[in-house]
């Protein structure tokens, strides 16, 4: 096997069956038989063997897609879930117990915010956020029971980012786990195990999927890490179906070349709308004007494809903007080949307060655009016309 990540997103596959079979195949069953009862007795006796016995536990299709977003992330192992919350909570609820502390960046995607500060207190897990435009103050909030740094960068829809090298640094000392959701910028743009994060997991719901599919959740890292997530999920059942793990094992071909194609349009598009005049701001990771655009050239490959904007209009011109749309989807999801505009105020993060929603940069009129693969003139053209409008 070719060490080149582009070419073992394509060729690691699940070992021929003997119907020779070009594509993967897909292992669509619940169970697994044996030949004998002592062979069964055997499969059962030691959690850690690698024998197939229920798709709750492991499957060959999953295990192809697990196998090859490690090999993208430079990670040793890892374990694949039915959604992205599912394995961020995973993640939570192996490395932390009652009593532990985490700190995590105030910019998360809305549902982690909300396991983090109404979920984790309930089984006496502490937090603290701290601000991802101001990371020099995490030493400050490290406990003697801190037990993992949670970031995500670039962050969910606010695209605030973090030196992921500097975090791993501050992590190592204190001998803090730092877990990175790397779903915006995808193994393909950023790789946060080399520059020293233990564990990486995503969302495979949005560009690992990249057609607005199905849904789907990874944790790559460390085999010892590994293993008790394994444990976790196995026991407690959000597993990753053998489907899914098809469909986004034949994603992952065409994972670099995709985002290659969304961030040149993104970086297009950006480029296209700074200045504009309804536009009080527009942020992309590789636009010159983004506050931490030394950090992301040093640890991304290119910008990604998200991007948001201001409209100076507030809240009205951000509904109205919407409604003018004509080919853009309106859409909370993100990751698809279809481009998509998004009021995060009023969708994803409207369960947090006023305050909340403030502090994370997420204001009434911030639109978030999944920029696509559709031509970048229309893409532009339509986001043209509705600013006009709105
Ligand atoms: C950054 C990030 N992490 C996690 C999630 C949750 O993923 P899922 O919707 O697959 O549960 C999302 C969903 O939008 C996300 O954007």
């Amino acid at each position: 096997m070719s060490k080149r990540r582009e070419t073992k997103a394509i060729r690691i596959q699940t070992e021929k069956t003997a119907q020779k079979e070009h594509s993967t195949p897909l292992f669509l069953t619940s169970s697994f038989t044996y030949d004998s009862a002592e062979e069964m007795a055997a499969a059962f006796a030691d959690d850690s063997l690698d024998v197939n016995i229920y798709s709750r536990f492991k499957n060959p299709t999953v295990d192809e897609f697990i196998e090859k977003i490690a090999a993208l992330e430079g990670a040793e192992d890892g374990v694949a879930t039915g959604t992205g919350m599912a394995a961020v909570f995973a993640t939570f609820m192996t490395f932390l117990g009652k009593g532990d502390h985490l700190i995590s960046a105030s910019a998360v995607f809305g549902s982690t915010h909300t396991i983090v500060t109404k979920y984790l207190p309930k089984w006496g897990i502490e937090h603290s956020y701290f601000n991802m435009n101001d990371p020099a103050n995490i030493g400050s909030l490290i406990r003697p029971n801190t037990k993992m740094l949670y970031v995500e960068t670039p962050s969910n829809p606010g695209l605030d980012i973090v030196d992921i090298e500097e975090l791993a640094k501050i992590c190592k000392k204190n001998n803090i786990l730092l877990v990175v959701d790397n779903c915006f910028a995808t193994p393909a743009v950023q790789q946060p195990i080399p520059l020293g994060a233990d564990l990486v997991l995503h969302s495979a719901t949005k560009f690992i999927d990249g057609q607005g599919r199905v849904l789907g959740g990874v944790v790559v890292g460390r085999k010892d890490l590994v293993y008790p997530l394994y444990l976790f999920i196995r026991n407690t059942g959000p597993s990753l179906s053998p489907f899914n793990a098809w469909v986004l094992s034949k994603s992952l071909e065409t994972l670099f070349i995709r985002m290659d194609k969304h961030a040149d349009n993104a970086l297009k598009l950006a480029n296209a709308l700074e200045g504009h005049p309804k536009l009080s701001a527009v942020k992309y990771p590789f636009l010159t004007s983004h506050p931490q655009y030394t950090i992301a050239k040093k640890q991304m490959s290119n910008g990604g494809g998200i991007l948001t904007f201001e409209l100076k209009g507030g809240i009205e011109s951000g509904r109205k903007f919407l409604n003018e749309l004509k080919m853009l989807s309106v859409t909370n999801n993100l990751g698809d080949s279809r481009s998509i505009a998004a009021h995060p105020a009023s969708t994803t993060h409207s369960k947090l307060s006023e305050a909340e929603r403030q502090e994370v940069g997420i204001t009434p009129g911030l639109i978030r655009i999944s920029v696509g693969l559709e031509h970048i003139d229309d893409i532009l053209a339509d986001i043209k016309q509705a600013l006009d409008k709105s």
